[in-house]
């Protein structure tokens, strides 16, 4: 499973281009499941139930976030917009790639105070080019953080783990499912990043019964960091809520109740900031009793993304522990 975290996270796929990381997924999936790529580009997988079964739609989302030239100057260098939340701070320094294997250096104008960070106006992509003539690169081009998949002991970090780990979740839930009556759909989505746009379509086009996103949260255990009560390495988090969503209580429950039956550690997620896929297909049609599960990270959307593996294998049991019996959500 870690060489299917490898190979997800250095694939290229900021929002709206998911294409390389679908291709990927669709390599790794096991055969005999049925799969279609909607008009969004969104990846849908089903594996039959049984009568009687529920109709369940898993999803995790392909894209991740990065940056859109919006300028070539006459020296070749490139002013940027961002895709998704880009975080200031770690831009200088910091590589970029384009879809073709162009790899961008970022720099910085000089700035009067040292101490503030400026805005992304005074950020510029350099890609070795003179003039427009000879950048590889146009306006309009996107680009993603470059950087490798590493790992020490049970910790590994790269860019993109938000949210190609909870993607090589569902790879492997697919991968190691035995008997499980329910009519699944696994959602490979596109455009999270930039408002939940894949998902948005796809829960009207799935119809779920019952719904689940699978995706990272943050942690409230590195020196002076807001507080929250989750960490790396104490296993998933089941949500409770975030900005956009109260999980169904039902939904949430049977996840719990789940983790307990089956010894595998679990944690309870209340994040401040930030939300899931699952907001948009629990307001869909009629409304779909949806909830989450979040693997713990560490500094999401920045270039390094740091989960624990433990916390990743937990997440397939529990899912698979999930989908192995009937659904009881109250
Ligand atoms: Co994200
Ligand atoms: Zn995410």
């Amino acid at each position: 499973m870690k060489e299917t975290i490898k190979k997800l996270t250095e694939c290229f796929g900021p929002s709206g281009h998911e294409t390389a990381v679908r291709e990927a997924i669709l390599a790794e999936l096991p055969r005999g499941l049925e799969t279609r790529v909607d008009a969004m580009g969104n990846l849908i997988v089903h594996r039959k139930g049984k009568a009687g079964g529920w109709r369940l739609m898993l999803a995790a989302h392909m894209d991740e976030i990065g940056i859109v030239v919006t300028h070539v100057d006459a020296r070749g260098f490139l002013r940027f917009g961002n895709v998704g939340g880009v975080h200031l701070l770690p831009l200088l320094g910091g590589r970029v790639r384009f879809a073709d294997g162009t790899i961008g250096a970022i720099g910085v104008e000089k700035t009067d105070d040292a101490n503030k960070i400026p805005g992304m106006e005074k950020f510029y992509i350099d890609v070795g080019a003179k003039s427009p003539d000879d950048c590889p690169v146009r306006v309009g081009d996107v680009a993603c953080f470059h950087r490798t998949c590493e790992e020490r002991g049970s910790r590994i970090v790269a860019k993109a783990m938000d949210d190609r780990v909870g993607c090589a979740v569902l790879v492997h839930v697919l991968k190691d499912l035995k008997e499980c009556p329910h009519d699944l759909y696994v959602v490979f989505t596109v455009q999270e990043e930039v408002g939940l746009r894949g998902a948005t379509a796809a829960g009207f086009s799935v119809e779920p019964d019952v719904a689940l996103a699978v995706d990272i949260t943050l942690t409230g255990d590195t020196p002076e960091c807001a507080p929250m009560a989750v960490s790396l390495g104490a296993g998933p988090a089941v949500k409770i809520k975030d900005r956009a969503m109260l999980a169904h209580p039902g939904v949430k429950d049977w996840l719990l109740r789940t983790a307990e039956a089956s010894g595998i550690p679990c944690q309870r997620e209340v994040l401040v900031m930030g939300t899931t896929d699952a907001s948009v297909i629990q307001v869909s049609r009629a409304g779909v009793p949806s909830g989450c599960l979040s693997i713990p990270t560490r500094y999401a959307h920045s270039p390094s993304e740091m989960v624990d593996y433990g916390d990743v294998q937990a997440s397939v049991r529990l899912l698979l522990g999930a989908l192995a019996g009937p659904i009881d959500i109250g």
